[in-house]
Parts: C-alpha cells; structure tokens; sequence
C-alpha cells in the first residue's frame, strides 16, 4: 500500500506503466480499444480495499499517450484518498478516453466504452469528470449497472457538479476561517479558475454571499455568459495566479500550482475543485505551508460528488448527501488544524487519515 507522497508529475519515458513516476502501486490498468467507434479509454484501478474502484470518466485531447497515462495514474489514485477520507466504502479508479469530447464523443462510443467497464464485473464504477454528461452516463447504463451518476429520472442521484461546487465551499468556508478567523466571505476577492460545471455553481454560491469574484476560464463564450449572470468580473491580466486575491479557487484541471506558477501566487487561500491541484505533493506542498498559504487538500473537498454518487448505491436521499458534503467544513478544520500541530502539509495531514483508515481495513479483511 502507498505510504509515502508522491514527489513529481515527471513522466518517465521507459516504461509506460509500472515505471512511471506517477505509479503507486495501482492494482490494475486496463486499455480499451475500438477501432470501429475509434474509443481509445484508459481505465485505472488504484486500490479497492475499502470497495470498488470508482471515479468519473474524462474525455480530453491529450497532447500524447503518456500524458493520459499519468492522468488516469494520477486521477485514480486521488479516488482513493478521496472515498477514504469522506468514510466511504468505495476504493479508487478513474477512466480517461483521449479524444475531443465537443467532436468525438459519439452514443456508440459511450456505449462501447461502457461494455469495457462491464467487462470488468464491478470492480471499478464509472461516472461523470470533464467532458462528460449526465446523458452520457444514461448512455454507459444500456449496457451496464456499474455506473452512477445517471439522471434522477432514470433512478440516479443526477449531476454531482452543484453538490461538489457546494463541498468545495464548505471546504473554503472553513480554510477562510482557519486563515482570517471567520468564515464570511462577504468582501473577500476569489479568483474562480475554470467556470464549468463545478466553477459555476461555485461562483453563485460565492455571490450570493458577497464576495467579489473574479473568473477565469479558456471558454471567453462562457465567460461572458457567466459574468452577465452572476455579475463577476472576468480576469483580464496574463498571470492569473499573480492576481493579490484572497482566495484562489481552482476549478479546471489539475497541476496547476507547480514550479512556474508557486512563487508568484499571492493568494492567502487555495480551495478548489481541481483533481491534483499539486503537480508535486511534497515540493509545492510544503513551499505554500512556508508561504502561510492556506491550502485545503482537493481531494478532501471535492469529495461532494462522489458523496452524491455513492447515494445511488447505498440509497441514501438528499438530506443525508446535503449532511455528508457539509461535513467537509468540519474535517477542513480538523485536518488544517491537524497540520499545524504536526508541521506537516495540510495534504499529509489528510493524505495520514486516508491511509490509516485504508490500513485498519486491510488489517481487518485479512482477520
Ligand atoms: N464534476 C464534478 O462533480 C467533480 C468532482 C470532483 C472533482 N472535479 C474536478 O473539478 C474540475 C472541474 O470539473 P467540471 O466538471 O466543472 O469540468 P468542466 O469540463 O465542466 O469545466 C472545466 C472548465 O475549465 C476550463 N478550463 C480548462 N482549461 C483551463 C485553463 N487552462 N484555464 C482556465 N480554464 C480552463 C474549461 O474551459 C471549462 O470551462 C476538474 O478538475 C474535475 O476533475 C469535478
């Protein structure tokens, strides 16, 4: 089992799996292909002590093969920290098809990708991450059971977007607290990175309780629809993470906080929705904790749409999924408070709990 952080997003070009930087001890890797729907999928499975393997579906325009790779190594093994600190019985896994999701995502793509997760008997549950939709997972369920995320009309617990955006303010709330001593974002600037289906629910939240929020996103379609509805300011400078904000909410995709941008952020807050906000655990880890930077573990507060999927197959109702996800103010508490005790990372301190309780299982399952 994984019991130390990994320290580089760095691909190794030698060997594709085993050898990369990003392997850490995943259980199985399996590549799907389909030559007539042109599917070309990754599907990771980390570890299932705690239960199977599940986590979203990303469909992206990787600039290469070993850049899907280290993403679904990546992606999958965060799952299982994610389920482990939320208390879930679910392990780690994630799937990442390479493609352009606007262009080539077709039904019979989705289809046959779905029979690649059947094929896998349960062992690892799909659902929604960038580039998928709720439809889509409607579209996996005509040939399988083992995916969430499916529309409340056809039994599911809907899009996790709006309660994962409703988690990561939880888990800011509390960062805020920890850092200025209240929880109150009224007046505080947040710098929204990544206005998508996660960013934007974020950003009413974050209006609604009186923040000035500034957004940022590649889509300038999007970011005026955005700022008209919400009345956010869009980001007009060239180093987004140079912008003296209070808060910097990364919601697009991982990595971002690396050895370009760590010494020029000016934020007081890091919290996101961003899988692998650190492109090096260790390294960037520890330079925001000498910085006073507040940082709340991304996979400690984006934990709100696995908390709604898991209530598909555990049937759970809203209450307690709205109970569950506003619990991660109090672990952010405890975890950031955890940190400074210990001079750890914020990200160790959760990453210690996840660990401890993935250990007690394995201990327990072998019994
Ligand atoms: N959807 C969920 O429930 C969920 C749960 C946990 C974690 N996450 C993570 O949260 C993040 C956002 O998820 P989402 O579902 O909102 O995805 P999404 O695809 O709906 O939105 C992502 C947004 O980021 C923008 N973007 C991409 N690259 C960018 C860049 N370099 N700079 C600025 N903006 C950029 C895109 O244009 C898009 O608007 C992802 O990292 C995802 O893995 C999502």
């Amino acid at each position: 089992m994984v019991s130390e952080l990994i320290n580089t997003n760095q691909l190794s070009k030698a060997d594709p799996v085993f050898g990369q930087l990003s392997f850490d001890n995943h259980e199985q890797v399996v590549f799907c292909n389909d030559k007539d729907t042109g599917l070309k999928a990754i599907i990771g499975i980390h570890n299932t002590v705690l239960g199977p393997a599940l986590g979203g579906t990303r469909m992206w325009q990787y600039a290469n093969e070993w850049e899907a790779v280290n993403d679904v190594l990546r992606l999958s093994r965060g799952m299982t920290f994610k389920s482990a600190i939320t208390g879930l019985n679910l392990g780690g896994g994630k799937a990442v098809i390479i493609g352009d999701a606007k262009t080539q995502k077709t039904p019979e793509l989705m289809k046959r990708f779905g029979e690649f997760v059947h094929s896998l008997s349960g062992k690892y549950i799909t659902a929604e991450d960038v580039g998928m939709e709720t439809a889509d997972m409607d579209t996996v369920r005509e040939v399988t059971p083992y995916v969430t995320g499916i529309s409340e009309d056809k039994g599911g617990a809907g899009n996790p977007s709006p309660i994962t955006a409703y988690g990561v303010f939880m888990g800011m709330k509390a960062a805020a607290k920890y850092k200025f001593g209240t929880d109150v974002l009224e007046d505080r600037t947040v710098i929204v990175q990544g206005i998508g289906h996660v960013g934007e629910s974020l950003v009413e939240h974050l209006t609604n309780d009186g923040a000035k929020v500034i957004i940022d996103d590649i889509n300038q379609e999007r970011l005026e629809a955005i700022s008209k509805k919400y009345g956010a300011s869009i980001y007009k400078g060239n180093n987004v993470y140079a912008e003296a904000v209070d808060i910097y909410a990364p919601c697009a995709l991982g990595a971002t906080i690396n050895d370009t941008t760590i010494n020029t952020i000016q934020a007081k807050v890091i919290a996101g929705a961003a899988n692998n906000q650190l492109a090096d655990e260790l390294t960037h880890g520890r330079i925001l904790q000498q910085k006073g930077i507040v940082y709340a573990p991304d996979f400690l507060i984006n934990a709100g749409g696995i908390i709604n999927v898991y209530a598909e197959l555990e049937n759970y109702g809203k209450q307690e999924i709205m109970r569950k996800t506003e619990n991660i103010y109090n672990t952010t508490l405890e975890i950031l408070s955890n940190a400074e005790t210990n001079d750890i990372t914020t990200h160790q301190a959760a990453l210690n709990i996840a660990l401890a309780r993935i250990e007690a299982r394995k201990k327990e399952n072998q019994q």
